[in-house]
């Protein structure tokens, strides 16, 4: 099991070897000329060890194979593909390649990217026995020596990268999956707050929205960088430069601040109406907040904009998290109960 583990590791690397030295072979041009023309320098590329993978079946195949690895043990890292008709072709074809490296510095997988609008637009390395996606972050490697006392989480590959590139060496990705509590927890080994810094489009903010549960579960601190609409770290840094990004950074609000504002983009605040629904929806807010300081300072800033008291407000608040304590009561008594079920003559 370790051993097999271990040639896991060996062969990720000599793959990784492979593809990052394509890039400057006439078979990686077209790699190569991909990066550059997304902003990315020759020294980023050797940083993240970024590589290309060869339009042709078997360029990876028949190169392991000259290393003395069978294509079984490359198999098993998910790099090459078995024929129906016997035989293996590689995995990554015509893609540019992202190396995905644990904090011990170990290749435990990839991700791929089409030069053009093919779909899929990325593939990646599905779990073997040394890479876990759910376990691990793109870039932590780098990040976790970051020392800003925060991270920032973006959506993609290349977002981390334009980031670290312009100076922000302590971003991070989660793999082409949400976010998970196992990374949650990774990421509060090291820091106590992250600042999340999704895509500008639907599915960003929707995802957003869950990463702040599993992140304060994680018991960090959370802040959300605002992005002009319908951009990723990545589009905003090359039309705008480190600087403003850097801005956005400093402006990144709480988690409280950002969910109050979701809420009060719901309402038109121009009726009474209006206003009762944000003010009532606000109090669902508010009574998720565990810190009593910090509910009081948010209530008390609500209870200014609606010209409400404060302790009326605070009220609420209280009512809230008793239905709120019901609710789950109700909910792990019958999470009780179905376990028990069969248990109880
Ligand atoms: N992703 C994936 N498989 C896909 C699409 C996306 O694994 N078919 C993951 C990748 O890690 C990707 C991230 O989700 O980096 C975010 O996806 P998206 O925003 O669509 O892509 P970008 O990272 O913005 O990629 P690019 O800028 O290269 O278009
Ligand atoms: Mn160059
Ligand atoms: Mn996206
Ligand atoms: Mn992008
Ligand atoms: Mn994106």
């Amino acid at each position: 099991q370790a051993k097999l583990k271990a040639s896991i590791l060996e062969i990720n690397r000599t793959a990784a070897r492979f593809f990052y030295h394509t890039l400057y072979t006439p078979s990686g041009a077209a790699g190569l000329q991909y990066f550059h023309s997304r902003g990315l320098s020759d020294q980023t590329i050797k940083r993240f060890g970024l590589g290309f993978a060869p339009d042709s079946w078997d360029s990876l195949a028949r190169y392991l194979r000259s290393k003395g690895y069978s294509p079984e043990e490359a198999q098993m890292a998910d790099l090459l593909i078995p024929r129906r008709s016997g035989g293996h072709y590689d995995k990554f074809r015509n893609r540019v390649i992202f190396p995905i490296i644990d904090l011990r510095g170990n290749v435990i997988g990839f991700g791929g990217r089409v030069l053009d609008d093919t779909k899929p637009k990325y593939i990646n390395t599905s779990d073997t026995m040394v890479y876990k996606k759910t376990m691990n972050l793109f870039a932590m490697n780098l990040a976790k020596n970051a020392k800003n006392g925060f991270l920032i989480l973006a959506e993609g590959y290349m977002d981390v990268i334009a980031m670290h590139q312009a100076g922000f060496g302590n971003a991070v990705a989660a793999l082409g999956t949400a976010l998970t509590p196992q990374q949650a927890r990774l990421m509060a080994r090291y820091v106590p707050e992250v600042i999340v810094a999704g895509d500008a489009d639907e599915a960003g903010v929707k995802a957003a929205a869950r990463d702040i549960g599993i992140l304060r579960d994680a018991g960090l601190k959370v802040r959300l960088l605002n992005l002009p609409d319908g951009k990723d770290p990545d589009e905003f840094i090359r039309r705008n430069g480190p600087e403003r990004f850097q801005l956005l950074v400093e402006g990144a609000e709480g988690d409280v601040a950002y969910r109050l504002q979701v809420v009060k983009n719901r309402f038109d605040l121009t009726t009474p109406e209006g206003n009762v629904g944000y003010l009532e929806e606000a109090v669902k807010v508010l009574a998720t907040i565990d810190n009593a300081l910090e509910c009081e300072i948010y209530a008390g800033r609500l209870a200014q904009e609606l010209s409400v008291s404060r302790d009326t407000l605070l009220g609420q608040v209280r009512d809230q998290r008793r239905k709120n304590s019901r609710i789950l009561k109700r909910q792990q008594f019958r999470e009780i109960q179905k376990q028990t079920a069969g248990y109880t003559d």
